[in-house]
Order: structure tokens, then sequence, then C-alpha cells
């Protein structure tokens, strides 16, 4: 199969990018990076709330620099902040990942998450008052979707795109859009397979992007207090393990082939050089039938979000869950 995803505006997306959650420790994340690229790996997910979009452009800068990568191989995703959620400020957070990124153009730019918070200066991405979130309620979606299209008109964005949408964003997004959202990236993985909002999504020719799709394991609930959650243990699935075995995978790839089977892009984490080629080696075997319904199969539904979302969202009239 293809390791290319056709998006909707014609542009193409690798199906496998690095996952950059995370990892802020620098030196890990550049030999990350690097180490991807050696195995391959040409999409990178980044953010600017991850803080780390300098460390991937200067990893990025010295491969483009010494020609052994060109710039039309990559696919480089960063997103936008909470608070850069007003049509006003999109284009100062934009430019800003431009810089870091050391680029002229972002391969697809989404809306991290369809709230806002209030502006306090580029580098407070999230104001507090003392223990208090500083939520700006007055969040237009519609708004800044049509700001993010011009920028697709000016050129420094070739693909624009959603995160964390419920489907009753989607419906206003389409409703508003010149250019309707080319993916959207939300959690999918065995456990939480998040039917509903797939179907919503495909639809509308929207491709899926899986955040979490090995379940994230390495998520620590200390840093989510207040909050009773346990991160699933995917990885040791007897289902999983078994289909593995048959294969001679690992666990980890047959997740992950599991979801570009069925053309959802994964973004796998990982700052371990064996792991991170392990991820991208999934092009060279493939699922039966019989093995994708087991898979299926193991659809805990609510029940199997290992990203619980933050407590205090729910302030938001644009919260996508409650739980
Ligand atoms: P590490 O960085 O040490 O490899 P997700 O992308 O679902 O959030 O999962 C990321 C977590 O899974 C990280 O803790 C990462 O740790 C671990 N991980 C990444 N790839 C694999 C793999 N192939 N097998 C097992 N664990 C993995």
């Amino acid at each position: 199969m293809s390791q290319l995803l056709t998006l909707p505006d014609g542009n193409k997306m690798p199906l496998v990018g690095l996952g950059m959650w995370q990892t802020d420790d620098p030196t890990e994340l550049e030999n990350a990076v690097d180490a991807a690229l050696e195995a391959g790996y040409r999409h990178f997910d980044t953010a600017t709330l991850y803080k780390n979009e300098d460390k991937l452009g200067n990893v990025l800068k010295k491969w483009l620099d010494s020609g052994r990568v060109k710039r039309e191989e990559l696919f480089i995703v960063t997103k936008l902040p909470w608070t850069a959620m007003a049509p006003e400020r999109v284009e100062l957070f934009l430019n800003s990942s431009l810089r870091k990124l050391q680029l002229s153009y972002i391969d697809l730019y989404l809306m991290h998450w369809p709230i806002g918070l209030q502006f306090r200066g580029e580098e407070d991405l999230v104001p507090m008052e003392g223990d208090k979130i500083l939520y700006d309620t007055s969040t237009d979606l519609e708004a800044i979707w049509k700001e993010l299209e011009k920028h697709v008109e000016s050129g420094k964005l070739k693909s624009i795109g959603i995160s964390n949408f419920t489907e009753k964003q989607i419906e206003r997004i389409m409703k508003v859009s010149k250019i309707p959202p080319a993916s959207h990236q939300v959690e999918i993985h065995a456990y939480f397979q998040n039917r509903k909002l797939r179907e919503c999504s495909e639809k509308h020719g929207i491709t899926l992007c899986a955040y979490g799709p090995l379940g994230s394991p390495g998520r620590d609930p200390k840093g989510f207090p207040g909050m009773n959650f346990v991160v699933p243990n995917l990885l040791q699935d007897p289902v999983i393990l078994d289909i593995a075995t048959k294969h001679r995978k690992t666990g980890g790839q047959v997740l992950l082939r599991f979801l570009v089977q069925q053309n959802v892009v994964v973004i796998p984490k990982s700052t371990n050089p064996q792991r991170i080629q392990q991820n991208i080696s999934i092009f060279d075997f493939e699922l039966s039938t019989v093995d994708m319904r087991r898979i299926e199969a193991l659809d805990k539904g609510d029940a199997g979000r290992s990203f619980p979302g933050f407590p205090d969202m729910r302030n938001h009239p644009e919260c996508p869950w409650f739980l």
C-alpha cells in the first residue's frame, strides 16, 4: 500500500509521522528527529503548545542545508494554541511558528482545540490568575477558519485542518468553509475507535489523523490533578499480542497497521531510535479481514479513551467533551 494519503485539497500526507507531544528534553528531541529522518520519516507533528518547534526547526535546517532532504519531501504539521483562537491573533502565532521552524510555509496547520484562552503575550500559552485558567469564552470558530483560509491563499499554509472538534463543530465549519478541513486530528486507537466522530469527518471527505495510536502508554495521570483515569495497556492486550506473533511483528506495529490500513494517519510519539524505526516499518505486512475484525471488537467506546481532556476546560462553551 502507498505510504501517502491524498488529502481533499490534493496535497499528500505521509501515513506515519513522528508525534512530538510529551517530548521536551532538547537533546533527546533533536536526536529523535534525526533518528526519524534516518529511518525515513518525512512527517513531523508538533504544536505551539509543545514548545519544541524551534528544536524541530534546527534539525530540519541541518538536513535541508546539507541536501539530505528537500523541503517538498517534508510534511510539517503544527497547531494554533488556545491563546491564538481569535482571528486577529492567527497571523502573529503563524508567523512565530514559521520563524521557530525556520520554514517559509507549513504543510498542515490545525486549530489545536476548539476553545480559546485570554491573550496576555505570545509566550504566555496558559494564562492563569492564581490557580484559575483564564478562558476567552468568545471563541468564534467560523471566523478563525476564514482567517486560516486567507493564509492558504497567501501561501503560508498548504493545508488546514482541525483537532479535537465535535460533530456539531465540524458541521458548522463545513457550512462556512470555502476550503473544507483537510484533516481532523483526534484520539483513535484499538480501545477507543471513535466511530461516530470518524463517520462525521469521513462523510465530509475530511481525512483522519490518530493521536495516541498506541493508547499513550507514557501518559502520567499525575499530570492531570483531580482526575481519576487509568492508562490502557493496549500493547499487552492478548488479542494484539496473538496477531503480532502470527505476523512476526510487535504489538505496536499491529496497532499502527490496524489504523493505516483504514487510511487513518498515525503519529506515534517515540524518542527511542529502535521504536522510531519499528513504528514506520509497517508497510511490509497486511492484517487479514479476520485480524481487523478481532481488533475492531476491542473497542471500549468512551471508556477506552486514554486522553481525558482537561477538567477545567468545561468552563468554555465550545468544550468538546465532558468527563
Ligand atoms: P518511547 O518514547 O520511550 O518510545 P502514543 O503515541 O500512543 O501517545 O504513545 C507514545 C508512548 O509509547 C511513549 O511513551 C513511547 O515511549 C511509547 N512507544 C512508542 N512506540 C512504541 C512501540 N513501538 N512499542 C512500545 N512503546 C512505544
